[in-house]
């Protein structure tokens, strides 16, 4: 086992090794920004206890309220109060703002032309907002409205208040096995949905899992996610004329959201990743490559079970991407006592409800980070405007 050294702590960013490679452009004419919305969130009677039953067996009704998103045009910095800082990535900042119109609260991510420009990030980054755009799920954060200034990109969403998965891992340290499979599931629900619209996801990691009031997950940081034709051998012509990559769909396949489930499931259980190096990113990679994976003997046989199909190099062989395709992982051996319809309608107790104060832009579930001083909403020069259309 690889000791938990101070690394392990920090936030993962973004590899920029991972970045090279030149998607290519698929607009789909989403342009329209929405307005932030006008509906009431549930409302939740938990009780903010740290030690709920880890149960995925304990259900309650929970009120199911519809998101309707309303397009009303583009927003202005002057549409928002800014507060404090709920994170930073590798070219963002997010923070939390609140409406001057219905005195909701948002998340603000806040993205830097230059630098987006400087690491080739342009069209990851408006495919971040198409993407986001084009979804809705109970799983997958809401994108409320973009706009642009002089200077930077601005994508307002639902203010998830629970905090990321992350925090409460490495607090944990490893999760048991009921509520590992609880956050699993959830995340099989929401790449499921993905899927299905053509979209890869690619940064699965729970540093992108936040919590929800009421504990249950959703998605953020669509900066990776992609839309790509389903390129699954049995519904793509002869498949004597397939070149290698496609059969073997390297790189642009669903199949490496799979295999980031496993990672994914295989930390949650563990509390450290497979392939961890404390060395470099590449003695990472080598690890990878090399594929050896030692179980710690705490793990349960049906957990080591899917994560061996999960976590295979042989694309024949990783269950999601396979015929049966997400009902394989729906399907297996561990997740036998997931209820996944019910889980959907989110008609299953989560495990943990974050202990907050509900509406009221109570963000102390986030690490506190520098604020920067910079002032949103300049005008002046704008040499990058025109890349960023959609925004
Ligand atoms: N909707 C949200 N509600 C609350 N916090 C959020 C929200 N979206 C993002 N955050 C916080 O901001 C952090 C950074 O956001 P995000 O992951 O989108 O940025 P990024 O630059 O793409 O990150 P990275 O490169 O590190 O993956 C998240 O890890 C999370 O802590
Ligand atoms: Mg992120």
């Amino acid at each position: 086992m690889p000791s938990l050294g101070g690394l392990l702590k920090k936030r993962r960013t973004k590899d920029s090794q991972d970045l090279g490679k030149p998607d290519s452009q698929n607009h789909d004419g989403s342009g329209a920004s929405m307005q932030p919305a006008s509906h009431s969130p549930p409302q939740h009677s938990g009780t903010g206890t740290h030690e709920n039953a880890a149960s995925i067996d304990n259900v309650i009704h929970q009120e199911q309220q519809k998101q309707e998103r309303v397009t009303k045009g583009k927003y202005s910095q002057e549409d928002f109060e800014l507060q404090r800082t709920l994170g930073t990535g590798s070219f963002g900042r997010v923070h939390l703002v609140q409406s001057n119109h219905n005195h909701r609260f948002y998340a603000m991510k806040v993205l830097k032309k230059a630098q987006v420009v400087k690491m080739k990030q342009i069209e990851h980054t408006n495919d971040e907002r198409r993407m986001l755009n084009r979804v809705r799920h109970p799983f997958l954060v809401t994108l409320w409205g973009t706009w642009q200034d002089s200077r930077n990109l601005y994508m307002v969403m639902d203010f998830v208040e629970g905090g990321e998965l992350f925090s409460l891992l490495r607090k944990s340290q490893r999760f048991p096995n009921p509520v590992a499979k609880f956050y699993a599931a959830e995340v099989t629900l929401a790449l499921e949905y993905l899927h299905a619209h053509q979209i890869i996801y690619r940064d699965l990691k729970p540093e992108n899992l936040l919590l929800d009031r009421h504990g249950h997950l959703k998605i953020t940081d669509f900066g990776f996610a992609k839309d790509v034709p389903d390129i699954t051998w049995t519904l793509c012509g002869t498949p004597d004329y397939l070149a290698p990559e496609v059969v073997s769909s390297k790189g642009y396949n669903k199949s490496v959201d799979w295999w980031s489930l496993g990672i994914l499931i295989f930390e949650m259980l563990c509390g450290f990743t497979p392939f961890w190096d404390s060395g470099s990113p590449v003695k990472i990679y080598e690890n990878i490559l090399r594929g050896k994976i030692k179980y710690p003997p705490y793990l349960h046989t049906d957990a080591v079970d899917l994560l061996s199909q999960l976590i295979t190099s042989d694309l024949t062989k990783r269950l999601g991407n396979l015929h049966g395709g997400p009902s394989d992982v729906k399907n297996h051996a561990w997740f036998a006592e997931v209820t996944w319809d019910r889980l959907a309608r989110k008609d299953i107790d989560a495990p943990y409800i974050p202990p907050i104060r509900g509406g009221q832009g109570d963000a102390s579930q986030y690490d506190k980070y520098p604020e920067e001083t910079e002032h949103y909403g300049q005008e002046g020069e704008d040499p990058y405007g025109h890349l960023f259309p959609d925004f």
